[in-house]
């Protein structure tokens, strides 16, 4: 049977890199619409490259904790699909090496110009030129809104082929992301919510498990592997 994970931020809660929507979340200090469209980006790119650069630091010191750990475990008992709204590198630090990265990577870097991919920097800078067409329109490989997320038809497959539908430490209110549950459960998967409180979409869950990820994911892979 397969099980089909989708984590979001607050899966790296607990290893210091904030949520987007709580009270210090991400989206308090900055505008959506200045630092993750990609009109923000054309209109001012080095601000855009200050907002990744201070995530990118974040990131790189942050380290996998409990909850990434034990979806690790669970892939090496079951057939895991694990998906990420996640920027970070910490499920495959934490020992996933299967991971899809519907939202793009922090440590990835794309040519605006050409499309050609490379490994970020640590810093990016607006003027950066492409390594492969020399334009200076490099930018975070980062999904912004109003883009369309990667790899979906791997998604809507790992969805719609799901014995057991996951999502940690998601506040389901950004689409596609948020209608995977509902989906999941229409093509006859059990459906589970791993989360600190209710989030948008806790009506397409069969079951919950409410507390910290690093408390409740590893009590739940533990009895999956049992
Ligand atoms: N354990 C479990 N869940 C937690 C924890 C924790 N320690 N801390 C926070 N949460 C939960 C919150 O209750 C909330 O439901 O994590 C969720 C975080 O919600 P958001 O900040 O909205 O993050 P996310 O759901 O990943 O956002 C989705 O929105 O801004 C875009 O592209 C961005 O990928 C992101 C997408």
């Amino acid at each position: 049977m397969r099980i089909t994970v989708l984590t979001g931020a607050g899966i790296s809660a607990e290893s210091g890199i904030r949520t987007f929507r709580a009270s210090d979340g991400l989206w308090e200090n900055h505008r959506i619409e200045d630092v993750a469209t990609p009109e923000g980006f054309r209109r001012d790119p080095a601000l855009v490259h200050r907002f990744y650069n201070q995530r990118r630091a974040t990131a790189v010191r942050a380290q996998p904790n409990a909850a990434h750990r034990a979806l690790a475990r669970l892939a090496r008992h079951h057939d895991l699909t694990l998906i990420t709204q996640n920027v970070d590198d910490l499920h495959e630090r934490g020992g996933s090496t299967e991971v899809i990265h519907m939202h793009g990577s922090l440590l990835g870097a794309l040519c605006a110009a050409c499309g050609c991919r490379w490994p970020a920097p640590l810093v990016m800078r607006a003027q950066d030129l492409c390594p492969s067409c020399g334009a200076p329109e490099t930018r975070p490989d980062i999904v912004w809104f109003g883009e369309i997320p990667y790899h979906m038809e791997a998604i809507w497959a790992a969805v719609e082929n799901a014995g057991i539908f996951a999502a940690i430490g998601t506040s389901g209110l950004v689409y596609p992301a948020a209608g995977l549950a509902q989906h999941a459960r229409r093509n006859g998967a059990e459906t589970i919510e791993l989360n600190l409180v209710d989030s948008a979409v806790s009506r397409d869950f069969t079951q919950r498990r409410i507390g910290p990820a690093t408390t409740v994911v590893p009590e739940w892979v533990d009895m999956l592997c049992s």
